[in-house]
């Protein structure tokens, strides 16, 4: 019914800070109070992840020491004492569960698939003390089989490489796998050297080279020795980056191929379900659907840490005697949402010039503006839940001219000119301009743009050729589909490029205000908010 991030209310990207906001949100959107919730469930085992978080410091103690420091306050201030902080802050007086990370990560991979049963993998950074896990679904139960012990972890492989070439931790991965296109593989075998690998896709990380359990720089000397000096944030991108990037990319998809070829064997299962930040890997999730080593690939819209506490709720649901297996077409559109009265009050209250249309002039004069190679922001519905936007709260270009790209990135974003954008795209015509696609409803997998079709629609082909696509269905009967089938029907484009609504650094838009903050101080020419039109520059 409702699932929000807390960064979404508080403007802090990744906010870590109890969720207050996002909690509360909930509540609202399914009528009830605190008092009536039956059980508060959360993603993690606080105790065993601390008892790790004490086992490495040890380990590395007095490395460790400061690193160690940081540690403390959220643990004591906000997870030990959660069931207090529930109660006095919002009034719950239920039981607290706590759950397995990568159990919940999976549970929330299966029960949004529609599958009876399925192999699920679970690949992160870290849960309470492993990286990755693999097990299988089946009607209301997950179970999982097999995991790889922390440190050795893909997910810190890759962060730490992240860290090395300039860009922050935990939010900075999804600019390697684009700068990843710009470089050649060269640095695989030295990666394979720092991580030796395994038949069944697992890896070893060799202590003497990473440094994340003792240090916030993540990587030792000694792989700055065996490749080079970590780049700081404001020094140029060089070959060798590209290149390093790439190497990770290639690493980390042979790695998960293998893990993914593993599964398959050891379940029998031919449908998977992946969850765990990796999963947010648009180039791997492509490239395993491409392989067929599973019929279906199912990722579910928040495979990261705010689709694990989803699958928190879902297990404690589906643990309940008389529990049975529902099956909803899963989809992201579960946050905020505001009525065309609020879109008018607000923009009558700020004096902001603008027209009210009906559906049909609207979507015209919305498509006319893509034609004319204008950026339309575009706040419809509900927000979506997790990372991606899908024409919710997305911002929107033709695909058609290639200078879009940069002025997007520079005018609008405000971030690195090599970034690529992705397109939302009539599912049934992804075939006549991309490879073998299949379903991408959460604009979760790549494809290569067919050779023929790349210069038709240059904003969104990426340097080696692909671009992330989201599938838009024809039973999916909204104004998006419909402007798309607009913009398609004038131009001969079924696709439209689509990325999300904020500026580098900054949580998606949620509320109208946001959204017209966010256009007024870009480079954004018009403004779609539900039935509202406001424009800049010349008009129309
Ligand atoms: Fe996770």
């Amino acid at each position: 019914m409702a699932a929000v991030e807390e960064e979404r209310f508080t403007r802090q990207k990744h906010d870590p800070g109890f969720p207050t906001n996002a909690i509360e949100f909930c509540l609202a959107e399914g009528g009830i109070v605190a008092e009536e919730v039956d059980a508060v469930c959360f993603y993690e085992e606080p105790l065993t992840k601390f008892d790790r978080i004490i086992d490495r410091h040890i380990s590395y103690f007095p490395l460790s020491y400061g690193h160690f420091r940081q540690v403390p306050s959220r643990w004591f201030g906000e997870i030990f004492p959660l069931k207090r902080l529930l109660a006095q802050r919002l009034r719950f007086i239920c039981p607290v569960y706590f759950f397995p990370h990568h159990l919940s990560h999976a549970a929330y991979a299966f029960f949004s698939s529609d599958f009876d049963e399925a192999a699920v993998l679970v690949v992160d950074a870290v849960g309470e003390d492993s990286s990755a896990s693999w097990g299988v679904g089946r009607g209301c139960n997950v179970t999982l089989k097999e995991e790889m012990p922390y440190p050795h972890s893909l997910g810190m492989l890759y962060t730490t490489i992240t860290a090395l070439l300039g860009f922050k931790v935990m939010d900075g991965e999804g600019t390697i796998m684009g700068l990843s296109a710009y470089g050649e593989p060269v640095y695989v075998e030295t990666i394979r050297h720092m991580a030796p690998c395994f038949d069944d896709g697992s890896i070893f990380l060799k202590p003497e080279y990473f440094a994340f359990d003792y240090s916030n720089r993540m990587m030792s000397g000694k792989m700055e020795d065996v490749l080079f000096r970590a780049r700081r944030p404001q020094e140029p991108i060089e070959q060798k980056h590209c290149d390093l990037a790439a190497s990770v990319q290639a690493f980390l998809e042979e790695r998960l191929i293998a893990m993914a070829k593993y599964v398959r064997e050891k379940t029998g299962h031919n449908k998977v379900c992946l969850g765990g930040g990796i999963a947010l890997n648009s180039l791997f999730n492509g490239k395993l659907t491409g392989q067929k080593i599973f019929r279906k690939v199912f990722i579910p819209p928040a495979p990261g840490d705010s689709g694990c506490a989803v699958g928190s709720a879902l297990l404690y649901y589906y643990k309940q005697e008389d529990a049975e297996r529902t099956k909803t077409s899963c989809h992201a559109s579960l946050g905020t949402e505001y009525s065309q009265r609020e879109i008018d009050n607000f923009l009558n209250l700020k004096g902001i010039p603008h027209d009210n249309f009906p559906d049909d002039t609207l979507l015209e004069t919305a498509a006319k503006a893509l034609r004319q190679n204008k950026i339309v922001g575009w706040f419809q519905g509900r927000m979506e839940f997790g990372r991606r936007a899908l024409g919710n709260r997305s911002i929107l270009a033709s695909p058609a001219k290639a200078g879009v790209r940069e002025i997007l990135n520079s005018q609008v974003k405000g971030r690195e000119s090599f970034r690529p954008f992705g397109a939302s795209v009539l599912e049934e015509k992804a075939k006549d301009f991309f490879q073998n696609p299949t379903s991408s409803p959460f604009m979760e997998k790549v494809f290569f743009v067919r050779p023929e079709c790349r210069k038709r629609i240059p904003a969104v082909v990426h340097q080696d050729g692909t671009c992330r696509i989201h599938t838009v269905p024809e039973s999916e009967d909204n104004l998006y589909r419909k402007l798309i089938d607009t913009f398609h029907r004038d131009t001969g484009l079924p696709l439209v490029l689509n990325t999300s609504f904020n500026l580098a650094g900054e949580p998606i838009v949620s509320n109208p205000r946001e959204a017209y903050d966010c256009f007024a101080k870009s480079g954004m020419d018009l403004l779609v908010l539900g039935n509202s039109l406001i424009q800049k520059k010349t008009p129309l």
